[in-house]
């Protein structure tokens, strides 16, 4: 079957880049994106593609190339899904906040309206493609949806989980380690697959495309980010036993990691992962493995997120510990609010717990980073509601560069790996500075040494 039209319903941080390389290596297929969200749908088609919704390196000049040609984002679901032979499903897969499973199982509320929407609405066969994270088993509910509509359209589905991280979504896409997917063993089943294959095909080399059954693939995704997160965990555990043991975490992560069985990658330590999907992932993990009856197993991964809380709590502590066991009304500024360098995106950020334990104590917060709008930091401390809306605002304030963020400021905390913060001009923070003036890095980012040499004191994970 050859593919001429593809719909993706989700035009977020995944369908959105991800839609706009295929439609930029695939000129013969057009590509429409739709979405609920009119503004997000709106940003994507913005005149100037510099202000599409989510940054990404390189991502607005993709979007300019193919935009218009054979890409489109629209808000009109039902016609793309009409169009279609083939339909992405790559919408938000949230943990759940109310009801069983609450703040563990997967929400999968707005796959499963896909799910009738396109039962309802489609008129020929059609290959649905799981783009989303799901638990595994999720195609099997999916088919039960889709096979009721009784009009006797048939649906193949599919399972092509999405390995991009953000920040390197362009070269991830570009580039894929694998592309990974799954189907049903039938003739029609392998059929869906090589039309998915012969999409990636015009890019990925065929030894990177990986084909399973479909519960393989929607479990290799969950895993996959559990065994990625679990290595921050492990190496921020140690970072701890490195602070009241003298050895120090970036020696030991390098020595660990040039046995070619551990690897160099994904080894700083820092102030805790953040960010939309590993959390919500491992606990998804763990809830399916208590469903199942597996304790032990359940109880392995949870202890991934454990950590990682007790690290972002360990950060904050230690800058309340070190400015004399009190922060009431000083000035303390965050470099970074993104839950990572080159992102936007601000999901689970390690920096709105940091704050929030700050707030607490009653600190005042003096907040940059080069990418996210106030609006989005307040609205990141309200989701949490600790406290009010008109307390966040009154004590957390955002900049739009740094050096008044860091003016008057009896500690700076580096909150995110932004390349630029290393560049900044220190001596010139340091000069308008309460002193002692702190640096808390929570990246390990930046140069002790010339740090030092300037009159901060300098505090990094794990040495
Ligand atoms: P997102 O929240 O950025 O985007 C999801 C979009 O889907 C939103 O714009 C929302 O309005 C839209 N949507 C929800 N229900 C809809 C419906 N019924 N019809 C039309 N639009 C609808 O989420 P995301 O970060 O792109 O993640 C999507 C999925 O991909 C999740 O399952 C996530 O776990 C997975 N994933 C994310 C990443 C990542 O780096 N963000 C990487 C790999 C996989
Ligand atoms: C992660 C995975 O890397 C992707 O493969 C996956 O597709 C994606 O989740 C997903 O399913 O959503 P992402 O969360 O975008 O991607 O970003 P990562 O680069 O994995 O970083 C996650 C968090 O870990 C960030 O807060 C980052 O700063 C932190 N991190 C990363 C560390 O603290 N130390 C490291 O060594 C690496």
């Amino acid at each position: 079957m050859k593919i001429t039209k593809i719909c993706c319903i989700g035009a977020g941080y995944v369908g959105g880049p991800t839609m706009a390389i295929i439609a930029q290596k695939c000129p013969h297929i057009q590509v429409t994106v739709v979405d609920l969200n009119r503004e997000r749908i709106a940003a994507w088609n913005d005149a100037d593609t510099v202000n599409i919704p989510i940054y990404e390196p390189g991502l607005s000049a993709v979007v300019a190339e193919a935009r218009g040609r054979n890409l489109f984002f629209s808000t009109d679901v039902a016609k793309a899904i009409d169009e279609a032979q083939m339909i992405f499903i790559s919408v938000n897969t949230p943990t759940k906040t109310y009801g069983s499973g609450k703040g563990m199982a997967a929400d999968l509320k707005y796959i499963e309206l896909c799910a009738r929407q396109i039962a309802a609405i489609a008129k020929d066969n059609k290959i649905v493609v799981e783009k989303s994270t799901l638990p595994v088993r999720t195609a099997e509910a999916l088919k039960s949806i889709l096979d009721e509509t009784g009009n006797g359209v048939q649906f193949q589905i599919l399972s092509n989980p999405e390995f991009l991280a953000e920040g390197t979504a362009v070269d991830d896409l570009l580039a894929p380690d694998r592309v990974l997917i799954g189907g049903d063993s039938s003739a029609a089943g392998e059929q869906a697959v090589q039309a998915l294959v012969d999409i990636y095909a015009n890019w990925v080399p065929l030894d990177r495309i990986l084909r399973t059954n479909l519960w393989s693939s929607e479990l290799s995704k969950l895993t996959a980010n559990a065994f990625l997160a679990q290595r921050i965990s492990s190496i921020n555990a140690l970072s701890e036993l490195c602070e009241v043991t003298g050895a120090a975490i970036n020696e030991v992560a390098k020595a660990i990691g040039m046995d070619s069985r551990i690897g160099p990658k994904f080894l700083n330590a820092s102030v805790g992962f953040g960010g939309s999907c590993f959390q919500k992932d491992i606990l998804n993990l763990v809830y399916i493995a208590k469903s199942y009856g597996l304790t032990a197993v359940a109880d392995y991964w949870e202890q991934v997120i454990i950590l990682n809380d007790h690290q972002k709590r360990r950060f904050s502590n230690t800058i309340v510990k070190t400015l004399y066991n009190t922060v009431s009304d000083k000035k303390i500024a965050f470099l970074g609010w993104a839950f990572k360098k080159d992102t936007n995106d601000t999901r689970e950020s390690a920096a709105i717990y940091v704050a929030d334990d700050l707030l607490n104590e009653q600190a005042q917060l003096a907040i940059f980073d080069p990418k996210v709008s106030r609006n989005k930091m307040l609205a990141d401390l309200d989701y949490l509601a600790t406290r009010s809306s008109k307390d966040n605002a009154k004590n957390a304030t955002s900049f739009d560069e740094p050096y008044s963020a860091c003016e008057n400021a009896h500690a700076i905390a580096v909150l995110t790996e932004w390349e630029e913060f290393r560049a900044y001009d220190w001596q010139r923070i340091y000069d308008k500075m309460q002193k002692p003036a702190f640096v808390f890095d929570g990246r390990n980012l930046l140069d002790r040494a010339a740090l030092e040499a300037i009159g901060f004191v300098y505090f990094a994970i794990g040495s």
